[in-house]
């Protein structure tokens, strides 16, 4: 047994006060969850402390929350883990043992303490989705027969609890709550990668033409670091930004064109010449330069203000770097490199995209 503090972030919204922290000893065997911590504190010391839980084994969900401020479930977080990590972010700094810092999930309405409002902001989202099969035709006599290996690259989603504490870390969800957001979209993709439906290109289009949609994510990558069943919910975004583009399917916030951009200018440059990818992403092409559409005029327009905020933030740090030729050229034999790399990839029917590339010999 050990001695732990946990510090959590209450709300009690009979009292009509606000937020507050509250502190709660407890020992336990470090091999035992936050989540045991809570239920003790809960039964040794106030019974009003309020978290949602049931199977206690990362099966039903219930318990997400934040822990020293990360998403994910209090059941499958061990209190010694928790602890060792509240002790790193204390390094360098406070001179009393660290505390086991507990909050609600994120980006949802809290209802009490621990308890966070599913209703509005996951499971709205996972009807947005139209999460069942939309197969065509005679339903068959008994269930639909598909080749098992026609299934594996759903499984993935598949795996997913609905605890939802990837959506609870997302960074683009903070800044946008329309954003269909990354529970909702790995289940979007368990039903268009699924060999038995047959609205696939429909619901590409749906999620592509949404402005809060597929192209809404930011690859911050925090709801793969947040998710207990490694559904990697931004792998699965990926996954329908790639079914989208072979579809064709251009989004309002041109972000395959945005995309195919940053793969031509790494491949002309060797490194991203960010002088180009505006005009790259809008109006692509010695074409697009000298005849841009009205369209692409109005997109670089309407990015002139977010120029000037990443210039003002220091998001961009080098203006120089924004002139047309004065991107530096890669040393030596360096940009022959990164070609070799392309071509290597385009024989072998590679992606160019960190998360998703294809097998050697895929028909895919
Ligand atoms: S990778 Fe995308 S979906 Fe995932 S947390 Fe970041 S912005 Fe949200
Ligand atoms: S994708 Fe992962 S983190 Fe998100 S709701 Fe499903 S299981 Fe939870
Ligand atoms: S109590 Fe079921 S997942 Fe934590």
């Amino acid at each position: 047994m050990a001695d732990y503090t946990i510090k959590v972030r209450r709300f009690q919204p009979e009292s009509g006060e606000g937020a507050y922290w509250e502190e709660f000893k407890v020992d336990l065997d470090p091999s035992l969850s936050v989540l045991d911590g809570i239920l003790q504190a809960k039964d040794r010391d106030d019974g009003s402390l309020s978290v949602r839980c049931s199977c206690r084994a990362a099966i039903c969900g219930s318990c997400g929350m934040k822990i020293n401020g990360q998403s994910g479930l209090g059941c499958k977080t061990q209190v010694g883990e928790a602890q060792e990590m509240a002790n790193k972010f204390a390094q360098g700094g406070a001179e009393e043992a660290a505390h086991i810092v507990i909050e609600p999930m994120g980006n949802m309405p809290v209802i009490k303490d621990l308890i966070t409002d599913m209703e509005s902001t996951h499971w709205t989202k996972i009807r947005r989705v139209t999460p069942w099969l939309l197969p065509h035709g005679e339903a068959p006599e008994r269930e639909y027969v598909v080749e098992p290996e026609s299934m594996i690259d759903i499984t993935q989603s598949m795996a997913c609890i609905q605890c939802g504490a990837c959506v609870s870390s997302c960074l683009s969800m903070e800044a946008d709550p329309d954003f269909i957001g990354p529970a909702a979209l790995a289940k979007a993709y368990r039903f268009v990668g699924d060999p038995r439906d047959a609205e696939t290109v429909e619901r590409l289009h749906d999620l592509a033409g949404d402005p809060h949609g597929i192209y809404d994510c930011t690859h911050c990558f925090s709801c793969i670091d947040a998710c207990p069943k490694g559904v990697a919910p931004m792998d699965q975004i990926m996954r329908l930004r790639r079914r989208a583009g072979e579809e064709g399917i251009h989004d309002p916030n041109n972000g395959h064109n945005h995309e195919a951009a940053f793969v031509k200018i790494i491949e002309k440059k060797g490194t991203l010449d960010e002088s180009l990818l505006l005009q790259e992403s809008f109006a692509p092409g010695v074409k697009g330069k000298l005849k841009p559409t009205r369209g692409a005029i109005k997109g670089l327009l309407g990015s002139i203000p977010t120029a000037i905020r990443g210039i003002r933030s220091g998001k961009m740090r080098s203006i120089p770097k924004l002139i047309p030729g004065v991107h530096p050229k890669l040393p030596g034999g360096a940009q022959d490199e990164v070609k070799a790399i392309y071509a290597h990839a385009e024989a072998h029917r590679e992606e160019f995209n960190l998360y998703i590339k294809g097998e050697e010999g895929d028909d895919e």
